[in-house]
């Protein structure tokens, strides 16, 4: 369930240390399985790090409970408070857990800060992370000794600005009052899960008990690119994201590349949700093809050359060309949107020099699949050099329709897959 900040640095440390990691499986309510949960936190565990707020399922997880199963075998709990600090009252002595953090920019401050709580006697135990300037007791040529709590983390010169933004930022909450938030929240949930609920082949991945989880709605859409959704939506002022929302491994379990996300926060009220329910709803209302080409290009004002490339488009994602495998390639390789997930995967049978076969393989929007399509009907006979050659322009040049900045990787993951097994070659 965890965002990919409360993944890869374990993943890292792992690796350095030789540390095992397990993982809490999300059942299909969506929720952390507390009796796998008690199963594997065992006397070898040392560390649970677990997320208070999943950021993609709006699930909020019993911090507390899986506390108690932690230090229960002398294990520490690290909760992740990216999103739950802004959503609900935390009160840290009651949840025990031995660290929790949670960054500025997701409680209206400033980014690049945020906070580390630990308990006193573990954060003594620690060593410095940094070491340099304001963190030491006493220098001496050989040697140093360390400055009390907190400074002993917080070498060199702190960013100012930031911490007094993020201080403003949680006076202004805590004067709304946490509690006044996470009530309002729950009103606005209750709205939108309701409503969400009546729109055919939207399916929601979170908890539908507006109890157990925060304003935060992931879905899909039966037929409808969650990327082209959110760029039809975009267009009516309605900023939902689409992609994987840094939390990979959870979507895979879904099967899923990405999702749309709509985020609630005190400062929308009622008739925003009715908003997006009433876009989701015509949405939903249009036909599928009629979609993927609205949703490909960046305004709908085209010229009628741009109509026909258009056209073009639509018929390579439609029926690609060359898709498919080549089990004994001489060159492969897969490239990932990193904002979305979506792949493409290139094949080349090179004989004396020349691509002599090409087949791709691949998942994701209309655009970058049918970029790959028209650019395996390039590539056929092309030297390796040749084929080094093709330029960005070029690719922009064949997909031949306006692309919005938010698209451009997608329509240049094909390039890079290409660019990515000529290098394989080298
Ligand atoms: Fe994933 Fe286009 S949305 S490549």
């Amino acid at each position: 369930m965890e965002h990919h900040s409360n993944l890869v640095p374990w993943q890292v440390l792992a690796q350095e240390k030789g540390l095992a990691i397990k993982f809490i499986p999300v059942n299909e309510q969506f929720r952390l399985d507390f009796t796998k949960a008690k199963e594997m936190i065992t006397s070898k565990t040392k560390l649970v790090s677990v997320v208070q707020m999943s950021n993609v399922l709006g699930a909020v997880n019993p911090i507390k409970e899986l506390a108690e199963l932690a230090h229960s075998v002398g294990a520490v709990l690290i909760a992740d408070a990216a999103q739950s600090a802004a959503h609900l009252p935390i009160n840290v002595k009651d949840l025990d857990c031995d660290f929790l953090v949670f960054s500025g920019h997701k409680l209206c401050g400033p980014t690049g800060i945020g906070v580390l709580y630990g308990k006193k006697n573990l954060l003594e135990q620690l060593d410095p992370y940094q070491y340099g300037g304001g963190m030491i007791k006493e220098v001496a040529l050989e040697k140093s000794s360390w400055a009390d709590l907190p400074e002993k983390f917080e070498a060199g010169t702190p960013p100012i600005a930031e911490a007094v933004g993020l201080a403003a930022a949680i006076n202004y909450l805590q004067s709304l009052g946490m509690v006044n938030i996470e009530q309002y929240h729950r009103q606005l949930t209750q709205r939108v899960l309701e409503k969400l609920k009546s729109i055919p082949g939207l399916k929601l991945f979170g908890p539908d008990a507006s109890g157990q989880r925060g304003p935060i709605f992931s879905f899909t859409l039966e037929g409808i690119h969650p990327h082209d959704a959110g760029e039809l939506l975009d267009r009516q002022n309605i900023a939902v994201r689409a992609g994987h929302h840094c939390a990979q491994p959870l979507l895979n379990k879904f099967n899923l590349n990405g999702a749309i996300r709509a985020s609630f926060y005190f400062y929308n009220d009622p008739s925003d949700a009715d908003q997006l329910i009433q876009a989701l709803s015509n949405l939903v209302a249009v036909d599928r093809p009629e979609i993927t080409s609205s949703g490909l290009i960046a305004s709908s004002e085209l010229t009628e050359e741009q109509e026909i490339y258009k056209e073009n488009v639509l018929d390579h994602y439609q029926h690609p060309h060359n898709k498919g495998y080549l089990p004994a390639a001489t060159l492969a390789n897969k490239e990932v949107n990193q904002f979305c997930g979506d792949t493409v995967e290139i094949f080349l049978q090179i004989e004396e020099g020349r691509i002599d076969d090409i087949k791709w393989n691949g998942q994701g929007c209309v655009i970058s699949q049918a970029s790959i399509s028209l650019l395996s009907d390039q590539l056929g006979g092309l030297s390796l050099e040749e084929a080094e050659q093709i330029s960005e322009q070029k690719i922009l040049d064949l997909l031949g329709i306006p692309i919005s900045p938010a698209r451009i990787k997608c329509a240049l993951l094909s390039l890079r897959a290409l660019q990515g097994a000529l290098k394989i070659g080298q």
